[in-house]
């Protein structure tokens, strides 16, 4: 008999001996991580890696795990996105906690659905909650939030419950009904929210055209007078006004919205009130801007992503919610194959969301805020954001720099302006110049829009950068801005 007739050979087959390849992985993952830092932050991937990247033929026979691990050395790692690396400065993606990384192999290993049941993942997700909870200064009832996929899904899992709710209060019931001939449900947002709260309207139902984008203030934070006048013209029109999502950390500037004011107009009209603090929530830990963040507390949900400021490696976000009640009422669908006589009050973690199959995120996020704990955060968020108001002083000190936004959590927003007396070309020029850095390997940045011209901005999330590297950003801009000056043709007026 071969073993391919033996059932009861298909075990060890299948497996053999993993301790060599799990240490030759380990390896690879510790020494990518001890060596991040000297190699360029991002680099082309040439031809020949990129065709064997995108066009590999599906292999017919299986390969051994050492020629696999083989590959993922020489044709994988060289080519990172670049977040590992200390100046790295773009969008909002840190390095990974080494505790994260290393635990990620034995959440795989366990490999559970965390839907629900009692077992590790479950119930260690309820304590990853309540600590983040703990972190943020929010009020925690039992099964008050779950783990997801990042901002995008928690903001989605939030404006259902608030949907929900909402429909509830007006005599009927949305998952039943539908939206169809009801009167529209107006959304608020600020010119500087989050574009997952767009996507999340529109996968709702409730339609753009139910979305407000209210002005912001010269900080960049939501002008709360325009927020009633657009509330009071929709009660008007005849609007059901839902829910008014405010920033704690804007994605361009860091800004955080004047919470408290929202809350109170919020409160004022039985609206849902939402935070994103996918970026900024753990801002809060920062003595210089905890402030700020007055009223975040009393949202009916707060959407924060520890696989930003915490490093917990992607992907890890999460949402809590002052009442589980209308979440678990927009979502909870147990049907006979599903049902558990075992569950608690709570019942599963399904029932709070879209995600029927949830894998073990909470693994990595315990083990990443374990590592640090309460200090070690503070210590990370408090030196990301003296590192952004540093390099805001030398933008504010430099000749050919200008600043664009104040520093409130941990981005500067600035631009290059080499003749401060001259705006011809500005916007092609800065336009540019993230893309020029990123391929001269020593820095990366990512550009955008703030207060209708091209920026900059360097967003702070990682414990190994130092001031040093904040020269070597400035240097790096000023180089590629010569290069550009060098190849492009004249430009048109800015
Ligand atoms: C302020 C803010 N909100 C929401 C999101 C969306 O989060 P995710 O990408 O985890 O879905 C981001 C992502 O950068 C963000 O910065």
């Amino acid at each position: 008999m071969t073993s391919h007739d033996d059932p009861s050979a298909a075990g060890t087959a299948a497996q053999g001996d993993l301790g060599p390849a799990g240490r030759a992985a380990a390896d690879l993952a510790t020494d990518h991580l001890a060596g991040v830092g000297d190699g360029p932050v991002w680099r082309p991937v040439p031809d020949a890696d990129r065709e064997w990247l995108v066009g590999q033929e599906l292999p017919a026979a299986g390969r051994p795990l050492d020629a696999i691990l083989d590959d993922v050395r020489t044709r994988v790692l060289p080519y990172p996105m670049g977040n590992g690396h200390p100046r790295f400065f773009g969008w909002v993606n840190s390095a990974p906690s080494p505790a994260g990384v290393l635990v990620a192999a034995p959440a795989a290993a366990l490999n559970p659905s965390c839907a629900g049941g009692e077992h590790a993942g479950v119930l260690l997700e309820r304590t990853v909650v309540r600590w983040l909870a703990a972190l943020t200064g929010y009020p925690h009832p039992p099964g008050g939030g779950l783990l997801t996929s990042g901002a995008s899904m928690a903001t989605v899992v939030a404006l259902a419950a608030a949907r929900q709710r909402a429909a509830r209060l007006d005599g009927w019931d949305v998952r039943e009904d539908g939206l169809y001939g009801r009167r529209p449900m107006t959304v608020y947002m600020s010119a500087e929210g989050h574009g997952c709260l767009r996507k999340a309207v529109e996968l709702l139902g409730l339609g753009r055209r139910s979305l407000r984008v209210v002005p912001v203030d010269a900080g960049f934070r939501m002008d709360v007078a325009a927020l009633r006048e657009a509330v009071a013209r929709d009660i008007q029109a005849g609007a059901l006004p839902l829910c008014v999502a405010a920033s704690a950390g804007t994605v361009n500037t860091g800004a955080v919205d004047p919470l408290g004011d929202v809350a109170d107009v919020a409160a004022e009209h039985g609206m849902w009130f939402h935070v994103d603090g996918a970026y900024g929530a753990l801002g809060v830990l920062a003595p210089r801007a905890a402030s700020r963040y007055a009223g975040m507390e009393r949202a009916d949900s707060l959407a924060l992503d520890p696989h930003k400021w915490l490093g917990v490696p992607v992907d890890c976000g999460c949402v809590l919610f002052r009442d589980p009640g209308p979440v678990r009422d927009a979502f909870s669908l147990v049907p006979a194959y599903l049902r558990d006589d075992d569950a608690d009050g709570l019942g599963w973690l399904a029932e709070y969301g879209p995600e029927q199959t949830r894998p073990f995120r909470a693994l990595r996020a315990w083990a990443t805020i374990s590592h640090l704990g309460r200090e070690g955060i503070a210590d990370l968020v408090g030196h990301c954001s003296r590192l952004a108001r540093t390099l805001a002083a030398m933008v504010d000190a430099a000749g050919d720099f200008e600043r664009l936004a104040p520093v409130t959590t941990s981005v500067t927003a600035f631009r290059y302006r080499p003749a401060p007396d001259r705006d011809d070309g500005l916007d092609v020029l800065n336009r540019a110049l993230p893309g020029l850095v990123r391929r001269r390997g020593r820095a990366f940045l990512t550009g955008t829009r703030i207060g209708g011209v091209e920026a900059l901005r360097a967003c702070f999330l990682n414990r190994e950068t130092t001031t040093d590297d904040l020269a070597v950003l400035l240097d790096e801009i000023r180089a590629a801005a010569g290069e550009a000056g060098r190849t492009a043709p004249a430009e048109p007026n800015g």
